[in-house]
């Protein structure tokens, strides 16, 4: 069988770094990796594959830095000149960035079958991107590998599956997988750690390009980090909006990073006491190393976080911040439930792709 795995963003690299090291126990798969180039910072790519021995890319097609229109679709022509090349079984796209719906989109249109892992999430808020992107993936995937039962049930309440072209797979969350196999191999990063921090991260569309809520979140982290420590390893999109504007961000205790490897985040989720961020993976993965977490968006597609006490929902209001974060902070949870599968997400997925 012959594979194309479609990457781009740093989430997809940690998600197909679980996938292509069980793809390589399989000496019928052949597998080849199109990276589209949509993050290309050192530590946003090289890292990744580095860090965690994912193959080299056999493309790179160095699509990067352009608007929604533009970027999706020269990824599109250029993924489809490698799939006519290639002629593969099957696509194997991750999440819902650009990336995914391009490499779905190129597949489909060639009659290729496309395989969507991370497949059913919904956020119900059409303003985000990736929102657009994950519904068009879901519609036109051949097989759908949901991470969870609220996923399986998005698909069916959209009347996805209901055709016996189509399947729908629980599997749970390739990113436990990671979360396992790497979990021993954290490295503490190459910087002096407060003894207790919070971790927080900040890149999504929805609060980097609004002013007003970029700008509450900064100020409610800059207040919270004199109480304690905040570690925040910046993303380069948020990195350039903040250069860019007047807001402040000069704290000793706001320690500002550049982006850090898997490994080290490890360490980080492993050694702080909460995760204020608005990025997807980091709240299953605060999860994972049982530390609470702060979600500063207005909804989430981990619902079961929220239903459980482990993820608290606080927007981008710089009091509902502060107040999350001094309730969250006190949290004292029992994680022994099991909400992502058992960290063989990859081998269902794998298994499944080979009947
Ligand atoms: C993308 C995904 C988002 C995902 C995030 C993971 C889409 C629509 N969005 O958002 O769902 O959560 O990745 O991190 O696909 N940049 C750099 N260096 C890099 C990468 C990006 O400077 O290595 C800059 C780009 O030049 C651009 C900005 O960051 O100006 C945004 O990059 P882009 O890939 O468009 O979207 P992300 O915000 O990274
Ligand atoms: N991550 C990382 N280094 C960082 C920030 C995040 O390795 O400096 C990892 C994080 O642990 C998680 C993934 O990147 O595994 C999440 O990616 P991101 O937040 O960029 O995207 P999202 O999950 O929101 O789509």
């Amino acid at each position: 069988m012959k594979l194309i795995t479609i990457i781009g963003a740093r989430p997809q690299f940690i998600k197909a770094a679980a996938v292509s090291r069980e793809i390589a126990k399989h000496k019928d798969i052949k597998e080849i990796i199109v990276h589209t180039g949509q993050h290309f910072d050192a530590n946003m790519s090289k890292i990744f594959f580095h860090q965690m021995q994912i193959p080299k890319p056999d493309y790179n097609l160095e699509i990067n830095s352009l608007t929604h229109g533009a970027m999706t679709g020269r990824m599109i022509e250029k993924i489809e000149e490698v799939l006519l090349q290639e002629k593969p079984d099957w696509v194997l796209v991750y999440g819902d960035t650009n990336s995914t719906i391009a490499g779905s989109l190129a597949a489909k249109k060639l009659h290729i079958k496309v395989a969507h892992v991370e497949a059913g999430l919904r956020s119900f808020n059409r303003n985000m991107p990736e929102e657009i992107n994950r519904i068009l993936t879901d519609k036109i995937s051949d097989i759908l590998f949901c991470p969870t039962d609220t996923a399986v049930q998005n698909l069916q309440n959209e009347g996805i599956g209901k055709n016996s072209l189509t399947r729908i797979v629980k599997c749970g969350d390739v990113m436990q997988d990671a979360a396992i196999f790497y979990s021993n191999l954290a490295q503490k990063p190459d910087f002096e750690l407060p003894e207790k921090f919070i971790l927080s991260t900040i890149h999504r569309a929805e609060n980097t390009d609004d002013p007003k809520r970029l700008v509450s979140i900064f100020n409610a982290l800059t207040k919270i980090s004199n109480d304690i420590p905040i570690i925040l390893p910046l993303h380069p999109r948020t990195k350039k909006i903040i250069s860019n504007s007047q807001l402040t961000t000069h704290n000793s205790q706001l320690i500002i990073i550049d982006p850090v490897g898997y490994l080290e985040m490890i360490y980080l989720l492993k050694n702080c006491s909460l995760i204020m961020t608005d990025s997807g993976g980091l709240q299953k993965e605060a999860f994972f190393f049982e530390k609470p977490c702060v979600t500063l968006r207005d909804e989430t597609e981990w619902v079961e976080l929220v239903d459980n006490g482990f993820n608290k929902i606080v927007g981008a209001d710089e009091n509902k911040i502060i107040s999350g974060y001094q309730e969250m902070i006190q949290m004292k949870n029992n994680y022994n439930i099991n909400l992502y599968g058992n960290g063989e997400a990859s081998k269902k997925i794998i298994t499944e792709l080979m009947k």
